[in-house]
């Protein structure tokens, strides 16, 4: 029996109203580290448009960890607050999820005031440092994350997502081309492993069964001498042995080197550029060609390596990566991928999977513009939609 999209469905200990999961993008409406009316706007109107669950975008698990300035650390006074966020999103009818992360060698000392660690220490292509993490700091953020996880569960969240990809911080230690460590958090693919399986136990033994623990998993992070399949595979059927999560979402490419390998579609490069610290500018301007060279949109661009992925483990699975049409959604399905989970399309119409259950849209009218993704510190937004119509922006721009 082919499994029906918009039936519910399990997923860990939650079951959703159906098999779209609304992936994380970056919101921008944290300002100052706050949940704000914009967000809860924001992911309100996505939950109405009919998704399963939705995600709240990258938060930090610690003040060290963040990309950028505004992102969202969760701590105990923020609780009441992240509390109205899941509020909006259940009365909608929708589960919410939150990715937790650290960004490691993406972090950059001159925005977020603290230096950049990673598995080893390097420059980034735009010159940025990252510096090797102690064992200290490995054991202090494994418990970071085990804390802003469960701050996240206090609050009511059906479910946290671990960022394992987009060369972040869990990402440098699983990829042979970040991590050159030789102790026991580095070296062979069992040592490389090591961080996101202890983090994901740590996770889950501080949420308990009850909350669904996702990871958004890093298949191959398109960089020279990077993490491959061959590489990857082995360290998700860790994971899959060791119970501790319920889904793997599968991603690759990142953003510290070849962004646009994990998007595909136009390079919107002077917007990106635009966006960058002004000490990062002239960097970009000497390297802005080779560091984001294009990749063509094709639709369900991550399909052939999760086909692997799907073949070898035993647990549920979310396809990500060019999802945008329903034939596509039936046809992960069928090729027993669990869920959907889609990011841009659902920029452009929050209400996208309403219109597909009701039969009047087929697909996306998403042109992979990508002109979204350099919104994300202004108010993340499809610059296709009209102004008074962007969720979470009808109280205009995000201060
Ligand atoms: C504006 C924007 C912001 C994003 N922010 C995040 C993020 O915070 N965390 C993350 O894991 N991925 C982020 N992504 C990547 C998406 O989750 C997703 O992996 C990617 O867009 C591919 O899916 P799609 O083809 O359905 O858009 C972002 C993407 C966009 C377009």
């Amino acid at each position: 029996m082919p499994l029906d999209p918009f039936a519910a469905a399990q997923l860990g200990p939650l079951t959703l109203r159906n098999r779209f999961l609304k992936a994380a993008t970056f919101e921008g409406m944290s300002y100052q580290g706050k949940v704000t009316d914009q967000l809860v706007d924001f992911h309100r109107a996505t939950a109405a448009g009919g998704v399963g669950m939705t995600t709240v975008a990258y938060c930090a698990v610690s003040p060290g960890g963040r990309g950028a300035p505004h992102e969202l650390v969760p701590r105990p006074e923020l609780v009441p607050d992240l509390r109205r966020l899941v509020e909006a999103v259940h009365a909608e009818g929708a589960a919410i999820n939150a990715q937790i992360g650290h960004a490691g060698p993406i972090g950059n000392a001159r925005v977020t005031g603290s230096k950049a660690l990673a598995a080893s220490s390097g420059f980034s292509p735009l010159g940025t440092r990252y510096h090797a993490m102690t064992v200290t700091d490995i054991e202090r953020t494994i418990s970071d994350f085990a804390n802003a996880a469960s701050l996240l569960a206090e609050a009511g969240f059906d479910a946290v997502e671990i960022h394992m990809g987009h060369h972040y911080l869990i990402n440098a230690f699983m990829s042979p081309r970040f991590n050159r460590r030789t102790d026991d958090w580095g070296g062979d693919i069992e040592r490389r492993a090591r961080f996101p399986r202890e983090i994901a136990k740590a996770v889950r033994a501080a949420v308990g069964r009850e909350v669904a623990v996702l990871a958004k998993f890093e298949m191959e992070d398109g960089v020279p001498r990077g993490l491959i399949v061959a590489d990857s595979l082995p360290i998700a059927k860790l994971l899959d042995a060791d119970g501790a999560l319920d889904a793997l979402e599968l991603t690759g490419g990142g953003s510290l080197a070849n962004p646009m390998y994990l998007f595909r579609g136009d390079v919107p490069r002077k917007e990106f550029a635009a966006t960058l610290p002004a000490a990062l500018r002239p960097a970009f301007r000497l390297v802005g060609k080779r560091f984001m060279p294009e990749y063509p949109f094709e639709e369900a661009y991550f399909l052939s390596e999760a086909r692997q992925f799907r073949a070898a483990l035993s647990m549920p699975l979310v396809l990500l990566g060019g999802i945008t049409r329903i034939e596509t959604v039936q046809q992960a399905l069928d090729e027993g991928f669990e869920f959907v989970a889609m990011g841009r399309a659902l920029l452009r119409e929050p209400d996208l999977v309403n219109r597909m259950r009701e039969g009047s849209a087929k697909e996306s009218i998403c042109i992979h513009c990508n002109k979204c993704m350099p919104t994300i510190y202004r108010g993340t937004h499809c610059v296709l939609v009209e102004p008074g119509e962007r969720p979470g922006m009808r109280l205009g721009p995000v201060t």
